[in-house]
């Protein structure tokens, strides 16, 4: 049975580590680390997200700034309120929530926000340091770094001569996930749909990392015994088993059976997913340190 990594516990502590740097900062500095979250308009699911984040953000000692704009705003006036927080010296962190109204087109507005504020990672600057190996002066993209430290707890910072396989190829965690495995010495395949016999690809691999949104896609057999297996899927599925109408969340990857197989693996929900906001902090935190001039603390 394989080692369930705790993705709970493990952003604990990143979020322990980010609250003591913050109150290092203010203390040496008088900055106060600020994160502005931007949400467009009535989705749900987006707002529930922000409000974390917000909510994260105080808990982490930050000052934490919402702007919650209608539905139908246009494309010019949310590019203004993000050229206002870039000029803004309270504000370290800027994330515009994803998607946006389909009115709105999303990487504009991505490349509108300052770079070393970019604290989602997504700017084509701080993709591009990921893709020349420079993991030192910009910001990575959430998801991939959370994921990244749970890869480390199990195999150290060191990935030599492990073969890793990433099925998926977004901008958003695909590619950064494979940049960064890469740059960990491990030797890497990425996968996509276009991947011929995805099964045995993802059977030589010591780390296998799932990001497609297809539930319980990688099954027991794909796994290599005693690999590493991070699940990033988030996917809803029908829970009759729970009454009538519920849902519940699983995976792109087959838990039950895979876990018999691997060495270690991730649970959805509770492995990478609690990592992204975790992740979110830290990287709010660096853009402050570097701001104010300190050494920024590494996660
Ligand atoms: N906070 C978090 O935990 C977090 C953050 C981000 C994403 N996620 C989850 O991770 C999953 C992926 O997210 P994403 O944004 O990367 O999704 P995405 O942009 O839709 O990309 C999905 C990738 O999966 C590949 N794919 C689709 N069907 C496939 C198949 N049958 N075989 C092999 N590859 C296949 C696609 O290949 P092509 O490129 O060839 O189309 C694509 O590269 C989603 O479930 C999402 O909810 C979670």
């Amino acid at each position: 049975m394989a080692v369930v990594i705790d993705g709970k516990e493990a952003a604990a502590s990143v979020i322990a580590a980010v609250t003591e740097a913050t109150a290092f900062l203010e203390r040496e500095t008088g900055v106060k680390p600020g994160l502005a979250v931007v949400i467009v308009g009535n989705d749900p699911a987006s707002h529930a997200y922000v409000n974390s984040k917000s909510k994260m953000a105080k808990q982490c000692g930050f000052n934490s700034i919402q702007h919650s704009l209608a539905e139908e705003t246009t494309q010019e006036e949310l590019e203004e309120l993000v050229a206002g927080l870039n000029a803004d010296p309270a504000v370290h962190g800027i994330l515009v929530q994803l998607p946006l109204p389909k009115h709105l087109k999303a990487e504009p507005v991505i490349l509108s926000i300052s770079p070393e504020k970019d604290v989602d990672g997504l700017h084509v600057v701080n993709a591009g340091k990921i893709a020349t190996g420079d993991l030192e002066t910009g910001l990575i993209s959430c998801t991939p770094a959370g994921a990244m430290l749970l890869v480390h707890r199990i195999h150290g910072r060191d990935l030599s001569g492990l073969n890793a396989v990433v099925i998926g190829r977004s901008n958003l965690f695909g590619k950064p996930m494979g940049l960064l495995l890469l740059a960990a010495n491990a030797t890497v395949t990425m996968a996509h749909s276009k991947t011929k016999d995805l099964a045995s690809v993802c059977r030589n691999a010591d780390i296998l990392v799932a990001a497609v949104g297809r539930p319980q896609m990688v099954k027991a057999d794909w796994v290599k015994p005693g690999a590493t297996v991070i699940d990033v899927g988030i996917n809803r599925v029908p829970a009759p088993d729970k009454g009538e109408g519920k849902t519940r969340l699983v995976g792109d990857v087959s838990y039950a059976d895979a876990a018999d197989i691997a060495g270690a693996i991730t649970p959805v929900p509770g492995g990478v997913g609690p990592m992204t906001i975790a992740m979110l902090m830290a990287n709010t935190v660096v853009a402050a340190y570097r701001t104010a001039g300190k050494t920024a603390p590494r996660f």
